[in-house]
């Protein structure tokens, strides 16, 4: 045998073989770590679709026990290690985390990077917040790693069978993503409810948003079911308006499953409904979308409004106590109410308003918030994202997508001729909702903070040059004269050499 035979079988045949067996191995075209529902249902959707994904979980038994149940007869594989799960990938590495947001999903990629290489993708699908995935697509990239957070929304049901997938971060990933995302995601008019968002956090910002427009649909819904309640409305009456408004423009997911708890009896053959405790729970999505409006200096009063119900909602033992102190209005609500059909019409165009109005106001502060970033969002792609498989899904966002489409720089929703119209056409009925709510003695947060901001959007001239005189006045602040723009004056308000007196410093 000649030398460089034997060099050949005594040191390359090893390495050749060793390296065939590094490629079988990586079969794999995803992994997914985490395997509570969320996980386990998007790896049985992506295996419907043809994608081999490798599972893995912190604890290692859910991995054989996902392996021997759910995921069995299927073409899914396991990894009882990230090392294991790391040579099971295809090249680039795609691991995408369900974890929990916070520590938990910091701790799974510290354990993974070292196991990557540069080009490989790590996908944070959890409800990450948008600075941690801001932050970690930028230290991540120093590593060469392609991060992207993407928002998924949709519940167990829609990871299972097409969620509103919405991601960001490092685009050159997203030709590598795109196929397995476009497939497993919901379908709206037969267009993917996915597309790329956005650079760095955008995919966790824009999900962000949906939560917060989640609260205030959710609490719009809340407001109406009560002042139907107060006129008497029965169970199954209001389960029937509900139906009936699913039938138009109100039609949504939220309308819908409205319509069938309010109808849903308990073994006793009554209503469920009205046995549960009136205090809401909170993740902090929504709280989360009012401290960026507050950060971005955005009006975004409804889904703050929203988070606030729910704060109030929680003080259950203070309410009862104060109800037996602080009095209402003592009417009845038929002398309020005269023509109950009239005033369902009028609640169905007041949440329609207030629903406009909400929408506009998430869209000021995704729009605000792509001008600081940069992140050049597609506004009528989100409208189409959110348009299926997502809680908030409904036909109303094909008319966002539409205004968008027609006009990709449109400054506000309010703004748009169709819009424009829907508010002309519904405004007489809000403001005599929220009227008589408020003779009724029936808060109406949501409502009525969206025709405070309505109204407040459409004046001229604010109140607001008051604000600019106090400022001056107790604090020489200056104020700009509305005939000479840009020029910032003071006035001596007190005739005594602009001197004012210190209680008057700390207003
Ligand atoms: P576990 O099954 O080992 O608890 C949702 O809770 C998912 O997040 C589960 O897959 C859970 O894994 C995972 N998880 C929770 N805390 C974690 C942590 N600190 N590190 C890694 N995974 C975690």
């Amino acid at each position: 045998m000649d030398a460089a035979l034997e060099y050949e079988e005594e040191h390359l045949a090893p390495l050749k073989k060793k390296a065939e067996t590094i490629m079988s191995e990586a079969v794999a075209d995803i992994a997914v770590i985490g395997l509570a529902v969320m996980g386990q249902n998007l790896i049985l959707n992506m295996n419907d679709h043809g994608f081999t994904v490798c599972a893995f979980n912190r604890t290692v038994s859910k991995v054989d026990d996902f392996l021997a149940n759910e995921a069995k007869g299927t073409k899914i594989v396991g990894a009882k290690s990230l090392e294991e799960m790391v040579k099971k990938l295809k090249k680039p590495r795609r691991v995408l985390l369900l974890v929990k947001a916070g520590a938990p999903v910091q701790a799974m990629i510290d354990n993974i990077v070292p196991l990557l290489e540069a080009g490989d993708i790590i996908i944070d699908a959890g409800n990450s917040e948008y600075i941690d995935s801001n932050r970690r697509h930028k230290e991540l990239a120093e590593k060469g790693i392609l991060f992207v957070g993407s928002g998924v929304s949709g519940g167990e049901e829609g990871a299972r069978y097409g969620p509103s997938m919405m991601p960001g971060g490092a685009k050159e990933a997203w030709p590598y993503l795109k196929e397995i995302f476009q497939s497993i995601c919901a379908k709206a008019d037969g267009e993917p409810c996915c597309d790329w968002v956005g650079n760095a956090g955008a995919g966790h910002f824009v999900k962000m948003v949906h939560n917060g427009i989640e609260y205030g649909d959710m609490q719009l819904i809340a407001e109406a079911y009560k002042l139907m309640s107060v006129l008497g409305f029965s169970h199954d009456e209001m389960a029937d308006v509900f139906d009936e408004w699913n039938k138009g423009e109100l039609d949504s997911f939220l309308i819908e499953i409205t319509a069938n708890i309010l109808r849903f009896r308990d073994e006793k053959g009554e209503h469920v409904l009205p046995k549960i405790k009136d205090t809401a729970g909170q993740k902090g999505t929504g709280k989360w979308t009012g401290i960026a409006a507050l950060d971005f200096g955005q009006p975004v009063t409804l889904i703050a409004e929203a988070v606030f119900a729910r704060c109030l909602s929680s003080l259950k033992s203070e309410r009862v106590a104060a109800s037996k102190l602080l009095k209402g209005p003592g009417v009845k609500p038929e002398e309020i109410v005269k023509d109950k059909k009239a005033f369902v019409e009028h609640l169905r165009k007041a949440l329609y308003a207030s629903k406009v109005v909400s929408y506009a106001q998430g869209f000021m502060l995704l729009a605000e918030a792509s001008r600081k970033f940069d992140w050049n969002l597609n506004f009528g792609a989100i409208a189409l994202m959110w348009r299926g498989g997502c809680i908030i899904r409904s036909q109303f966002l094909g008319k966002i997508k539409s205004a968008f489409d027609k006009n990709p720089a449109l400054q506000n929703l309010l703004m748009d001729d169709f819009f424009v119209n829907v508010m002309n056409e519904a405004q007489t009925s809000w403001r005599t909702v929220i009227a008589d709510s408020v003779l009724l003695g029936v808060p109406t947060p949501c409502f009525s903070s969206a025709l405070a901001f309505y109204d407040g959007y459409r004046t001229e001239m604010s109140s607001a040059n008051v604000l600019q005189a106090q400022r001056d006045y107790f604090g020489a602040h200056t104020y700009e004269l509305l005939e000479n723009p840009g020029t910032f004056v003071h006035t001596n308000w007190t005739g005594t050499g602009g001197r004012v007196t210190s209680n008057a410093y700390q207003a």
